[in-house]
């Protein structure tokens, strides 16, 4: 069965709370925030990260297998950063994160930004090879890992056109 990718609607910001505490319980090294700060959101937290229409959920048979949202950066307005990507264990490698990937890359390009960019922790070499696969390629610019001040952080880039 094909994957679908949707924007969350704000009324599906319970299923949005749950896969994304699902993603940071599972793979806390992946993320820059971690599961101890999101689980103290209150619920209209998770209202208003979902209101403001940049999280799409991928279903498969109508399950949530998979999260991915962006955002704008103050001060790199020509930019929107894909955060958040998870995929489900089970729904690895199925063609799951390829489709949250393009779901963003045309709602970034539908904002007007020039690029796509990210960041992939020290040592995520499936996040690496996904990336790159899409034509994600590295900006030279590392920083820490919030979660993890000990590990570092890639900047990858796309040009949307
Ligand atoms: C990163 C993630 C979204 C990729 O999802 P996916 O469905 O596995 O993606 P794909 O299968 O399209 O691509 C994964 C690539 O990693 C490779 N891979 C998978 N497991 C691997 C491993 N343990 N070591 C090295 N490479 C691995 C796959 O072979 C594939 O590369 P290839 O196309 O060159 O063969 C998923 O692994 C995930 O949710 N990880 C935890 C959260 C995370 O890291 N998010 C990204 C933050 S930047």
């Amino acid at each position: 069965m094909d994957v679908t990718v949707s924007a969350a609607d704000v009324a599906e910001w319970r299923a949005v709370r749950e896969v994304r505490l699902r993603a940071l319980a599972a793979d806390p090294g992946a993320f820059g925030s971690t599961l101890a700060r999101e689980l103290a959101f209150d619920d209209g937290v998770w209202r208003e990260r979902v209101a403001a229409g940049r999280t799409f959920l991928a279903r498969r048979d109508g399950v949530v297998v998979g999260i991915a949202s962006f955002y704008a950066e103050p001060g790199r307005q020509d930019e929107r950063e894909l955060v958040g990507m998870w995929v489900t264990p089970e729904a690895r490698r199925t063609g799951v994160a390829p489709a949250l990937v393009e779901a963003v890359r045309r709602a970034a390009a539908a904002e007007g930004a020039a690029r796509l960019t990210l960041f992939i922790a020290e040592g995520n070499e499936p996040a690496r090879r996904l990336y790159e696969r899409l034509g994600f390629r590295s900006t030279g610019e590392v920083q820490e890992l919030q979660s993890d001040p000990c590990r570092g952080q890639e900047r990858y880039a796309l040009a949307l056109s």
